[in-house]
């Protein structure tokens, strides 16, 4: 079944890119000027989805608003001939169909996902965690979807490798290697330290997920933090029914935190032919006046 949904938890508060998201939803932060949650939809709809379910909290129209046509901004950009920006504008106005649901509670994400519940119907669909930002070719989500359409629409849970000292920030998976990138999974342990850690494969947000996951994540108990994960839902789900665990291909930016965010800036900026050159000189001149040794 072709997976047609997709919901972005977007209800946290970003405490750290205070004070910015004092007044500014952290999703609406640009890399560059490009909106962080503009890549992680970008990767849904190049996958194919048609609908995201963002699960929202109070001062978060904002990303709504970026998905919607601004007919006034619109009409603005016409007068004044600015064609090329006007043609962006339509673009991101269009390019899916948004719905938002609120988390009126922030009680972690498990219980952020189940409040999508009534917007899913019985159909597999898929979550994507805006704080991280995965670029490849092919979307990574879209990876995930072939392997579950490949598997009977199974839940398949994209993982990468992280270095063990680093699996207490992640959801870690566990279970048996069926071919180099996949595993069948097991289980599935919320921020294990690393001495209890199963393995290093971490997800860092993109899942796709079965219905059945519902009443799981109506039953679980509070988690690690004291929140409803996402992660202990999928543990149980491995009981039930095929969960596999997928080493997607991709480059990712933990834009979540600061260091992960200026990580993103700069291979952006190095990588757009129109910033690239102009940012060289800067880098040169800032290392040189910083008396950095390279
Ligand atoms: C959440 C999930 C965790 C996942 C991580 C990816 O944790 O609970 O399983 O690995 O996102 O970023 P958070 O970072 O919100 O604490």
């Amino acid at each position: 079944m072709k997976i047609k949904k997709a919901i972005i938890p977007i209800a946290g508060k970003g405490t750290r890119f205070l004070p910015a998201t004092k007044e500014i939803a952290k999703e609406i932060i640009p890399i560059i000027n490009v909106p962080m949650i503009h890549y992680v939809v970008q990767e849904a709809v190049d996958a194919g989805i048609e609908q995201i379910i963002f699960v929202t909290s109070s001062g978060k129209f904002s990303v709504e608003d970026y998905f919607d046509r601004n007919q006034e901004l619109e009409a603005f950009l016409e007068r004044n001939n600015k064609t090329k920006e006007l043609e962006l504008i339509k673009k991101i106005g269009s390019m899916v169909d948004v719905t938002a649901v609120r988390q009126k509670e922030q009680l972690g994400l498990g219980h952020a996902v189940l409040m999508a519940k009534s917007m899913i119907g019985h159909e597999p669909f898929a979550v994507l965690l805006g704080d991280d930002i995965v670029i490849n070719h092919q979307p990574a989500i879209k990876q995930l979807m072939d392997v579950s359409l490949s598997n009977q629409g199974a839940a398949v849970i994209g993982v990468m490798e992280v270095p063990q000292e680093d699996t207490s920030k992640y959801g870690i998976v566990k279970g048996e290697r069926i071919n180099p990138k996949t595993l069948k999974m097991n289980g599935m342990v919320e921020k294990p330290k690393p001495h209890e850690a199963p393995t290093n494969l971490a997800t860092p947000g993109r899942y796709i997920l079965t219905p059945e996951i519902f009443e799981i994540l109506e039953k679980i108990p509070r988690g690690a933090g004291n929140e409803y994960q996402l992660t202990d839902a999928i543990n149980v789900l491995c009981q039930q029914k095929n969960v596999f665990a997928y080493q997607f291909e991709g480059e990712r930016f933990d834009t979540g935190n600061i260091h992960g965010y200026l990580d993103a800036t700069i291979d952006f900026a190095l990588k757009d032919p129109e910033t690239r050159e102009k940012f060289i000189t800067s880098l040169q001149y800032r290392i040189k006046k910083y008396g950095i040794s390279l």
